[in-house]
């Protein structure tokens, strides 16, 4: 946090010289892969490397992911290193106590790390740390969410973490085609947020699959939520924004046609599928901030294989934005350059506008018709108990 002098100085300086530079996100995103094959392979005789999560730390990437370890599901992150090109020589750390398809971020009001993922004790679970570098460094697990996701074939998977200044907000998936939401208090987090979430999306199976991810727009009061569908050629994203964490999500970019992220608009030769990764962030706290100005995603992809889901030989890769949206912002007012001030600060971009109270009814609902047509249906809030995981490592499909 900046003190009050420093951040005086800072606005007077940027009131002469800066002008708010922000950029949208593109409605027809067009992707190149940076580099055209993966960033690493599997050490440790591990088949794949999947799921990854990132936070910029130091200076460096920090990411962490799941593997497979002869067909068995396990985790690890990979040692600091500086740029993409030092990722396939960093060191790959296996963690003792697995979290799969994590979610890594720093929880700044309590000062801690954190890392969220499936397949624990509870639906979902978190561990905390104050040194995430040290894959066997996190502390005990805790529950995250101990309710279900009404009509998951596996139960809930893929949770997204991301807060606002007054709530925590879990987004989760459940191979099923819908996108589930559930919101706490900031001040009580970490902690569970319980047994209740709301269906806030619903589509095909194919349409709104899994790895779920949500993101603030650097500079806007809007948030991104991509959503990993399955498409004829391969894996993609779609992608849906929002003014509001407990509001309406409305679609942005659509179908594999024109996805958000896949290999229509990637030309990328290694892989088919452009599969659940990160979208390189500015911040790495509970904002889970993106600039689209300098945008990357951090994705999972393979070449030919006939393996078994859970034995498909995953490997990191990069891709780049090439098209940003239409600048925004720009005014010389002394209020709009004290927010862009503020914004450039990792520890002070927060949104301020929270107005619509999440206990009501908000739901955007999906036909499940080939167009994007959207039908405003009411919203399902599941009120479920932990479900029995007898099928926890059977999932077929999922992650
Ligand atoms: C990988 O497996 C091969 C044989 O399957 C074995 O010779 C080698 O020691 C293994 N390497 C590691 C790092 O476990
Ligand atoms: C991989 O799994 C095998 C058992 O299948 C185990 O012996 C080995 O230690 C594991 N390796 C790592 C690096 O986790
Ligand atoms: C891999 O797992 C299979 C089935 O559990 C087991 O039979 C085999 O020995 C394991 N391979 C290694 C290298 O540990
Ligand atoms: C999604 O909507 C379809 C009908 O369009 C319905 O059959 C299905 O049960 C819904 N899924 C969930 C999880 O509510
Ligand atoms: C969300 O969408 C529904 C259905 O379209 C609408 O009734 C509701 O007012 C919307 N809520 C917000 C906060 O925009």
């Amino acid at each position: 946090m900046l003190s009050q002098t420093s951040f005086s100085l800072l606005v007077s300086a940027a009131a002469v010289s800066v002008t708010a530079q922000y950029c949208d996100l593109p409605a027809t995103p067009q992707w190149a892969a940076t580099p055209d094959a993966p960033l690493a392979l599997p050490m440790h005789n591990w088949t794949s490397l999947k799921d990854f999560t990132h936070v910029p730390y130091q200076g460096q990437h920090l990411v962490y992911g799941s593997n497979v370890n002869n067909s068995t599901y396990g985790s690890m992150n990979f040692g600091l290193f500086k740029d993409w090109s030092d990722m396939a020589s960093a060191s790959q750390n296996g963690m003792d106590s697995p979290t799969v398809a994590p979610t890594l971020f720093y929880f700044a009001p309590k000062s801690i790390w954190v890392l969220a993922y499936q397949w624990g004790p509870t639906a979902f679970s978190y561990r905390t740390s104050t040194d995430p570098t040290n894959a066997n460094g996190w502390g005990a697990a805790q529950p995250l969410y101990t309710g279900g996701a009404a009509g998951a074939p596996y139960g809930p998977i893929d949770q997204t973490f991301i807060a606002d200044d007054e709530n925590a907000y879990l987004f989760f998936a459940g191979d099923n085609g819908a996108i589930y939401r559930s919101i706490m208090d900031i001040d009580n987090f970490p902690g569970n947020f319980g047994t209740v979430s709301e269906l806030i999306l619903n589509d095909t199976v194919q349409n709104l699959f899994e790895a779920v991810q949500v993101y603030k727009l650097k500079g806007q009061t809007k948030w991104l939520m991509i959503v990993e569908c399955q498409g004829a050629v391969g894996r993609y994203f779609r992608s849906f924004t929002a003014t509001n964490l407990a509001g309406n999500f409305t679609e942005l970019s659509g179908l594999e046609s024109n996805p958000f992220a896949g290999k229509t608009n990637t030309p990328i030769t290694w892989s088919n599928d452009v599969s659940h990764g990160d979208l390189i962030r500015s911040t790495n706290d509970q904002t889970f901030e993106i600039d689209p100005c300098n945008l990357q995603m951090l994705i999972q992809g393979h070449g030919p294989s006939d393996a078994a889901y859970n034995d498909i030989p995953y490997r990191p890769g990069l891709i780049t934005l090439q098209n940003p949206g239409p600048v925004i912002g720009g005014s010389s007012s002394s209020s709009t350059t004290l927010k862009t001030v503020a914004s450039t600060s990792h520890s002070t971009s927060h949104s301020t506008s929270h107005s619509t109270s999440h206990s009501t009814s908000h739901s955007t609902s999906h036909s499940t018709s080939t167009t994007s047509t959207k039908k405003p249906k009411p919203t399902k809030t599941t009120k479920t108990k932990t479900t029995k995981s007898s099928t926890k490592k059977a999932g077929p499909t999922g992650y």
